[in-house]
């Protein structure tokens, strides 16, 4: 198996942005230093410079639009991204969500540009579509189970094993993440046990008190 990926997305809350971030990634920093794990930050655009310059983590943009560098306003073009100092984006959030034909576009310009791509998905079918595509990874993530505090992995471990066999029968080299409501080192276990490579979280470490001592406990079981 390939090392444990830890991928937490810092989405807009208050508490992931500015020092906040910081704080964050420097915990992350420490604790991917201390264990065999890998652990990455998916913060808003604004801090993917300054955590690419101060920290030795991979660096996530939180979403790409499928659109090349040129005549556009208000877009995120992967390539600025990339020059930003991001090392790969998340495409197709659910609190993001893209058409298919989008989600094929970005990811092919995410590729371009030399991210490392993680596809999130909302249930079986449309993980193995995402396979198709050949991303680094697919984050399988239920929306309902998103920022519930209700781990996936107990709640709904049927959904994260048929989405593993549904990516592995297109592409056996794409590796899955699993997500929504993970918290505890108990769930990244579980996560890991049901075949997937890692776990895609925000809430739990994000707005935690101590976001430090939650990372130490999701790596403590690996
Ligand atoms: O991208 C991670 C995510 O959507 C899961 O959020 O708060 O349930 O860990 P959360």
């Amino acid at each position: 198996m390939a090392t444990p990926f830890i991928l937490i997305n810092l989405k807009t809350y208050t508490e992931g942005f500015g020092h906040n971030a910081q704080k964050i990634a420097q915990s992350a920093e420490r604790i991917a230093h201390e264990n065999d794990v890998r652990i990455g930050l998916a913060p808003g655009y604004m801090d993917i410079h300054p955590l690419n310059v101060h920290y030795s983590l991979p660096v996530f943009a939180q979403h790409v639009d499928a659109v090349s560098p040129g005549a556009h306003t208000g877009h995120i073009v992967a390539e600025a991204v990339k020059a930003a100092g991001a090392t790969g984006t998340l495409i197709n959030h659910s609190e993001r969500r893209l058409t298919l034909a989008d989600v094929e576009s970005a990811h092919t310009m995410a590729r371009a540009a030399g991210l490392e791509t993680v596809i999130c998905t909302n249930n079986v079918a449309t993980s193995g579509a995402a396979a198709f595509f050949s991303p680094d990874y697919i984050a399988i993530e239920p929306p309902e189970l998103i920022g519930s505090g209700v781990s996936v992995s107990k709640a709904d471990p049927e959904i994260i094993e048929r989405s593993v066999e549904a990516v592995r029968s297109v592409r056996e080299t794409v590796k899955v993440l699993t997500g929504a409501g993970i918290s505890t080192g108990e769930c990244v276990k579980t996560a890991l046990d049901l075949g997937t490579d890692g776990v895609l979280l925000a809430s739990g470490v994000v707005k935690a008190k101590d976001p430090e001592a939650v990372l130490r406990d999701l790596v403590s079981k690996i």
